[in-house]
């Protein structure tokens, strides 16, 4: 073994030519980063990134993503009906649409105008009719023009709440109608549709906020089905799909579960597996979809480095090991993390350190396995689409430390992604679905760094303790106040501060707990979350009370930007 003491060996660079081993803070929802240590562990033959294919659905919904915020958005409504959709480059051609099976396409919005030079483009096979399309804003836009219509700058820029009158009951809009309120965001707008069109909306600025030309298997709305603005939203969608293209919805998470886990089982044969497990949701559903596919050749390695939370380590032991029957390699390196740890200050050296400790930890553990083939990844839909659309890469640039675009050079195993075509409410409702505990289905995010980020200054088993018992109450009393799935996260710092009470007769000098607690939708900006008084000060009264040394308890009131969620 390794002198825990010595400098980290230089373990070469991800692809993005970053230090493997660099530590860095990172927007890692759930338990990326655990994944991040172990691509960086694996030091040898590149990796062998298998090109899959979606699960076989014979009947997918493409969208094809013009750039549009939304783009995500209205994929997932789809699946919301219970239908396999994908995302998919804007210029996709007909040939592939066709190829995959595809039953309908769905145009998304963009920020371009269609005169721009640049302005992304279509195959015009999809005006065929042989796959019913429905453009939303700039691709109804598109269509038009493409088909000889007319489109022109708007007078007047339609931006937020609209009112629809729909003029037409069939197809799109069957079951609905006279004015409805809809979500609008365009500058173009259509002067004269093309030949063989009818309007179908109008609102007071257009009088073709919806086209069709049922007989080529066309339509268009000039609003935003897809967000919650739009109350009729889901029923277009609805209208489109299974009534006017007829697909069948049955993508339900029990069926995935049995493509899944038949494709696992073919894929791997009799070769041998390994997973991470970090206490995350991500991680947990991965290796449980496998486990149903290849039993006992999966190995699931657990690194318990006691920054975890309380209790966290003993739910998974039980759930895996004793009520999944798993090959569940536990690790207890607390004492070696806390040694590595010891005299250290700055944030940024922690995560270092705990990432290298990882992969050392985990490069042993796999060693004494022997003969490993693939390695399970918890990597989700939005990480795989991030990394291939142009219009993204900015956000993606922070998040490929961890995820697929961050692999090393040199990674040993074949990868099994088993969550790759999902989004992470989907794999909640897989998770369900497998039978795991809610706890872990459902658990908020939490860093790869653990509590570590969340004592500010030195970490040491005692103050671990103590913090481990303050964020407990903090999570119990969320939890019995019903508000705990509505927040982001909500946690307990055990700060560097001491202060003078009073307790009994004496006085005394001891930690000052900081609670934060914070709403968001996906970490990059947050607010502090306005919880009621009651439940503060009972979260307060128990931790002064229950948690020995800690006499005072502050609540965080600072929104992201300019604080971020974790202190460090
Ligand atoms: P901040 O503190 O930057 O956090 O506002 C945004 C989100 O990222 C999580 N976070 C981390 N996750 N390793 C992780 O896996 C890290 O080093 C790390 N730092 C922050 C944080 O919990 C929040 O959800």
């Amino acid at each position: 073994m390794s002198d825990p003491t010595d400098t980290p060996p230089d373990r070469g660079r991800t692809v993005h030519g970053e230090a493997a081993n660099a530590g860095h803070r990172v927007l890692a929802p759930d338990d990326a980063e655990v994944e991040a240590y172990l691509e960086q562990a694996l030091n040898a033959p590149p990796p062998t990134r298998v090109a899959t294919e979606a699960p076989e659905h014979p009947e997918t919904v493409a969208v094809l993503d013009f750039g549009s915020q939304f783009a995500q958005l209205i994929a997932r409504r789809v699946r919301e009906l219970n239908v396999y959709s994908e995302l998919l480059p804007h210029d996709t051609p007909m040939a592939e649409l066709e190829r995959r099976g595809v039953r309908a396409v769905i145009l998304s919005g963009g920020p371009s105008s269609v005169y721009d030079t640049d302005a992304p483009r279509a195959d015009p096979a999809l005006w065929s009719g042989r796959i019913p399309v429905l453009g939303i804003c700039y691709g109804l836009q598109l269509m038009a023009l493409d088909l000889g219509g007319e489109v022109v700058p708007s007078a007047k820029r339609e931006y937020g709440p609209a009112t629809v009158r729909l003029t037409d009951a069939d197809g799109l809009f069957d079951g609905l109608a006279g004015e409805q309120p809809v979500w609008m965001s365009h500058g173009d707008s259509i002067l004269r549709p093309p030949e063989g069109f009818r309007a179908t909306a109008q609102t007071d600025s257009t009088p073709y906020a919806g086209l069709a030309d049922p007989g080529r298997n066309l339509y268009g709305i000039q609003f935003h089905p897809e967000v919650v603005h739009t109350p009729i939203g889901r029923d277009v969608l609805r209208n489109f799909v299974v009534g006017i293209a007829g697909v069948r919805p049955n993508w339900t998470a029990s069926n995935l579960v049995e493509t899944t886990v038949a494709e696992v089982r073919e894929r791997v044969g009799a070769g041998h597996v390994i997973c991470a497990l970090s206490g995350g949701v991500d991680s947990a559903v991965a290796a449980t979809l496998v486990h149903r596919a290849i039993g006992d050749q999966l190995t699931c390695i657990y690194v318990d480095h006691g920054l975890m939370r309380k209790r966290e380590s003993e739910l998974l032991r039980v759930t895996f090991a004793r009520d999944l029957g798993m090959k569940l390699v536990m690790v207890d390196a607390r004492e070696r993390f806390l040694r590595r740890l010891a005299d250290v200050e700055d944030p940024e050296e922690k995560r270092r350190i705990i990432g290298d400790e990882f992969i050392r930890v985990f490069e042993e553990e796999a060693t004494k396995l022997g003969q490993i083939d693939f390695l399970v990844q918890g990597t989700l839909y939005p990480d795989v689409i991030e990394s291939t659309t142009a219009e993204t890469k900015t956000a993606q640039k922070i998040k490929t430390h961890h995820n697929v675009g961050g692999l090393p050079a040199d990674l040993r195993f074949q990868l099994i992604e088993p969550l790759r075509y999902l989004f992470k409410d989907e794999v909640r409702r897989v998770g369900m679905e497998l039978g795991l505990p809610e706890a872990m289905v459902q658990r908020q995010p939490f860093p790869g760094p653990g509590l570590a980020i969340r004592i500010i200054g030195e970490v040491t088993g005692e103050r671990l303790d103590t913090l481990r018992e303050a964020d407990w109450i903090v999570i119990d009393e969320i939890k019995a106040a019903g508000l705990y799935r509505s927040l982001w996260q909500s946690f307990a710092i055990l700060t560097p501060v001491r202060s003078v009470g009073v307790m009994g007769d004496g006085r005394t000098y001891a930690n000052v707990v900081a609670i934060r607690a914070v709403t968001s939708d996906d970490g990059m900006t947050a607010d502090w979350a306005r919880l009621p008084y009651e439940v503060l000060a009972k979260i307060s009264s128990r931790i002064v009370n229950e948690v020995p040394g800690v006499n005072r308890v502050v609540y965080d009131i600072s929104s992201k930007p300019p604080a971020t969620i974790e202190w460090e």
